[in-house]
């Protein structure tokens, strides 16, 4: 048996087109154009280029966005000045500070000065809150978000399913719990969370109807840690080398792709899986936050 491929590529393409009519509705009807704001502190490579990736999506869009540079020596005060005039400018409706900041920079300090209603990472301590007591108006963090779309558009709704989560950082493992508890759309599922330090993964992750690997291991989840006929979502990224390859490496995920997807009844491939979708559910993160902005005025 081949599992069912969930493409993160197609599902992001369907989403961004729902979100493209979204956007011109709100152009038509209320005179809005969503605003994001990316900040990007230094010069990282890699960092560069998510930001820009993010902002030439936004621009496919018809989002407004607003790349901001700084050098990798700026003071935090004059960061933290520039998120409160972003926080006061009523063009923006999202707000993004690429991540990692440099050394010198207290992280969390300047998450935490993100108006959480412009908070569409969703790291804001408040809206950390919000998600986790299933209360008020909040931006669930997009990678997460993203697992939890692709899972009800590939016809896996997770409720009522033992869905067990194989990593726990702050960025997907935790969130997407959360948002698996849910008493709403994509939630009502019956939780499991281990990670590296589990003893015996594969005693856990094969009790899984719906496994979703985040735990940061290039090819870690093997085909015997998979129940027969799983729903399977990768959410890692790595460039391992491979000099077969021309380039010298290859892109692969946290699951050994090749063997699981004789075992799982549907899997997620990487990359073109997960990772597209964060891009799409910050773009919808900050579409929903211009709508909001119409409903409150
Ligand atoms: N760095 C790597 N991923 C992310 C992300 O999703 N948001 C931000 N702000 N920084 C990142």
């Amino acid at each position: 048996m081949s599992a069912q491929i969930i493409s993160g590529k197609d599902i992001s393409a369907e989403i961004r087109s729902e979100l493209a009519e979204r956007v011109a509705a709100l152009a038509r009807d209320h005179g809005v154009v969503p605003g994001l704001a990316t900040v990007l502190v230094g010069e990282d490579p890699a960092s560069e280029m998510y930001v820009g990736m993010k902002n030439r999506a936004a621009g496919a869009l018809g989002i407004h966005s607003r790349q901001i540079t700084l050098p990798a020596g700026t003071p935090e005060e004059e960061l933290l000045g520039l998120v409160v005039g972003l926080n006061a400018d009523p063009d923006i409706h999202g707000i993004l500070v690429q991540l990692p900041l440099p050394d010198r920079i207290d992280e969390a300090k300047v998450i935490e000065s993100i108006h959480p209603s412009k908070d569409v990472d969703g790291f804001h301590p408040i809206s950390v809150g919000r998600l986790a007591t299933d209360s008020g108006a909040f931006f669930a963090p997009c990678t997460p978000a993203g697992v939890i779309e692709m899972l009800l558009r590939s016809g896996h709704d997770p409720a009522g399913k033992h869905v067990v989560v194989a990593g726990r950082s702050n960025i997907v493992g935790r969130p997407l719990a959360s948002l698996l508890l849910r008493k709403s759309r994509g939630g009502n599922a019956t939780v499991t969370v281990c990670h590296s330090r589990t003893p015996d993964l594969g005693a856990v992750t094969r009790t899984a109807e719906i496994l979703v690997v985040a735990i940061g291991r290039p090819e870690m989840v093997t085909a015997d840690m998979v129940a027969p006929g799983a729903v399977v979502i990768d959410v890692g990224t790595h460039r391992v080398d491979d000099p077969s390859s021309e380039r010298g490496y290859r892109v692969c995920g946290d699951v050994l792709f090749d063997e699981v997807k004789e075992v799982a009844s549907a899997l997620s491939p990487s990359p073109g899986g997960v990772g597209p979708m964060t891009i799409t559910m910050l773009l919808s993160n900050t579409v929903e936050s211009a709508s909001r902005s119409v409903v409150g005025r």
